[in-house]
This record gives C-alpha cells, structure tokens and sequence, in this order.
C-alpha cells in the first residue's frame, strides 16, 4: 500500500474554453466559426450553466482539489468593457469550491485570449500588456482562493500559435514566437506583483521528456537543446531577468514562482538535424512498447518522476497539474493513473517537494483541434443532451482522493 502525505491533494483540472459552451468572444471561437480551426466548440460540456450539479459531483466523488481557469474574453468581451455578471459566476464558482471543501486553484490564461485583444497584435506587443494587467486587477475581488496559476503551457502557447502555426493566429515565425514567449515573461511578472502578496502565484508548465533517437553525440545534443529550449530557458528566465529565446535574447523583469505546475503527458525521441528547429518540429513520440494513446502519444509513467527531478533545480514546491489519457478504454486509464501514482510517490519518498496531483480531465472536453473526439474524462459527458456519467476510473480515484493512498 502506498500512503500518501497527509496533506497531498488530489484534484481534477479543466480550463474554460474547452468546458464551458459559447466562449463567443474569444479568438478561438472567431477561428472555429470562420472554418480555419477543424471543429467548433459551440456549447461543449454547457458547463457555464452546469457549474453547479459538476462541483456537486465532485464533492460527491470525493475529490480535494479542483483547477480551472477564467476566460479572459468573458471578463473583458471588447476593450475597456467588464462584464460584471461573468465575474459574479467566477465568483461563485470558487465560493462554491470553498464551500464543499475542494481547494481551488485558477489559471489566468489559458491559450484563449479575447479576440479584440489578439486583433491587437496579442502577446506579440509590449504595450498591450497594460490591457493584461487590467484583466489581473479586475480579478482581485473574485480570487478567493490561495492557488493561482498566471499562465498554462506558455511554451505551448507559443510553438503552436507561432512556430508550428496549428492553432490561432497559425504563425510560423520564430522571431515573433520568441518576443512572444518573452512578453508572457513580463506578464506574468505583472501579475506576480499584483497577486503574491495574498496568493500562492505559479505558472503551469508542459513538461515532455525528451529522449535521444540514439546514442549518436548529435541526436543526444539534440535532445538535450530540445529540452532546454522547451523546458527550461523559459523558466530559467523567471529568475535570471534574461530570456534564452528560440532566436535571440530578450531582457525580462526578474520575478518569482511560489509554486510550479508541471503538466506530464508524455515523452518524445528527438533527432539531429541541420535545419534549425527541424529537430524540435519532427520530434516523434517515443515508442514504449504500450501502444498509442487517442492523442497518438506514448505511455511513459517513469516520466513523471523525471519531470519533477528536472524541475526540483528551482527549489520550489511543485504541484502536478495535470497528467491524464485520452482513450475509450477506461480500465486503461485507471492503470494509468496507478502507474503515474506510483512514480509520484517514489519522487515524493526520495525527497522532492510535490504537494499535489490533478487529473486531466475531470471530464470529457473539446480538445482543441482534435475537437471533441479524444476522450479524457472521468466523467464521460453525452454532448447530446450535456447528461455526466461517471465513469469506473472516475470512482477507482474518488478512493484514492479519500484514502489518499493506492491500494495493493
Ligand atoms: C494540456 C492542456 O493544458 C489542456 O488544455 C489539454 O486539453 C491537455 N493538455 C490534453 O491535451
């Protein structure tokens, strides 16, 4: 039996546009309906109306913690413009939270952004950072809560929005990715100002693990630059008030993190190649000898260890906020878990500082360009008529959550 710390969380994670229904103002919704995204959110798992009976559910499956984020375009929809009704259903959703005993922990952006901001040149200019802290402050009446993520997947973000050019606005521009991902610096260097002082203030990070193709000296080099340019030269950032970019180096504010969110999915061979960024753009999941998750990605559980070993250089207490499988076959998933868990608590018995897990996802959702599809949930959602039904896995990590241990 592995007994978990007394106070290690287990929680669930979602973020607003993949949940919520009718994001109309945000860029991903403009995207979808203009047909340049392959599928359309429209009402998603409608849970803008059914916050409600979903919180009730987690409660009754006996889940600690819950992570989801605020759709800046509902609090802004055009510029200089709140919403003040929208606030008041975030408000209600964390009191709410607070109320049944599940800790939450909220993300500030979460890949969508407002289209009106984004038609303003987005993270890609400076000077609309100031709409970015506007955002911020109007949120300080709301954010009941200690756990506060500013950004998700900034890197991400920032490969498939301007390097791979899959996802909104489809550009293929190192040069502007980097300014990208050194404006996201900044900002989250504005919020931490504004925030650290009543909140815990983080930032979600996606962490692959990067294998060498071989053990040739070049495609370990590449594997190692991989790594650093997705994993680390934005984190490093954080402190040194330099950004490393894919091109270039960009001076940035030096802040802080009082916590770390590490996203584990999966791991990825990379390969040597003369063609800058070929390297990073072709690398391929690694085989593992366990077939293919819905989403094409391997299955790697000693992964998560690695994750956190390579995130523990930063000394800071470190949260997984999220780790999950698409597939139809739940018994699966449940094996899934188990072994991620079991990794997660041989980390935490050597010693590092991880304070939590969060599952990916609480339910089926729109997984963005996959659309609706992969199934991630542990709640399975008939988008016919929005009904939940839990599934096994669902109940098998209720336990876990209660015991806060893995059965033999
Ligand atoms: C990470 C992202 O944060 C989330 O939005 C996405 O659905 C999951 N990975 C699964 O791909």
């Amino acid at each position: 039996m592995l007994k978990f710390p007394p106070n290690f969380i287990f929680g669930t994670a979602t973020a607003g546009h993949q949940i919520e229904g009718d994001n109309v103002n945000s860029d991903w919704w403009h995207y979808e309906n203009m047909g340049k995204l392959p599928y359309k959110s429209g009402k998603t798992c409608n849970h803008w109306n059914l916050y409600r009976q979903d919180i009730e559910l987690m409660q009754s499956l006996g889940y600690n913690a819950y992570r989801f984020s605020i759709e800046w375009a509902r609090i802004f929809p055009k510029e200089g413009k709140i919403d003040r009704k929208a606030l008041q259903r975030y408000r209600e959703i964390i009191n709410l939270l607070n109320e049944k005993g599940i800790i939450p922990m909220v993300t500030l952006h979460h890949f969508t952004l407002p289209l009106w901001f984004l038609e303003k040149g987005g993270f890609a200019k400076e000077e609309n950072l100031k709409h970015w802290e506007d955002y911020v402050k109007a949120l300080k009446d709301i954010l009941n809560l200690k756990l506060i993520a500013t950004f998700n997947e900034p890197m991400v973000y920032v490969v498939a929005g301007y390097l791979s050019g899959e996802w909104p606005p489809f550009k293929k521009a190192p040069r502007i990715a980097s300014r990208v991902a050194a404006n996201i610096l900044k900002a989250h260097a504005i919020a931490y100002e504004i925030l650290h002082k009543e909140h815990k203030v983080g930032i979600v990070k996606n962490i692959p693990i990067f294998l060498s193709a071989s053990r040739r000296n070049d495609d370990l080099k590449a594997a190692r630059r991989a790594d650093n340019m997705f994993n680390f030269d934005f984190l490093d950032a954080i402190w040194n008030g330099e950004y490393k970019g894919i091109i270039g180096k960009y001076e940035v504010p030096e802040s802080d993190l009082d916590f770390i969110g590490v996203n584990y999915y999966t791991a990825y061979k990379v390969r040597h190649s003369y063609n800058p960024l070929k390297f990073f753009l072709d690398a391929k999941p690694a085989e593992m000898g366990e077939r293919r998750t819905d989403m094409g990605w391997s299955v790697y559980p000693e992964g998560i260890y690695k994750a956190v070993e390579k995130m523990s250089r930063y000394k800071k207490p470190i949260y997984i906020t999220e780790n999950g499988i698409a597939t139809g076959n739940d018994e699966w998933r449940i094996s899934f878990i188990i072994r991620h868990l079991q990794y997660l608590y041989r980390a935490i018995k050597d010693g590092y500082n991880v304070k939590g897990y969060f599952y990916w996802s609480f339910m089926d959702n729109f997984e963005w360009d996959k659309g609706f599809a992969p199934r991630f949930g542990l709640v399975e959602i008939n988008y016919e008529n929005f009904q939940r039904k839990p599934r096994r896995s669902a109940y098998v990590y209720g336990e876990i959550s209660k015991e806060k241990e893995i059965k033999d």
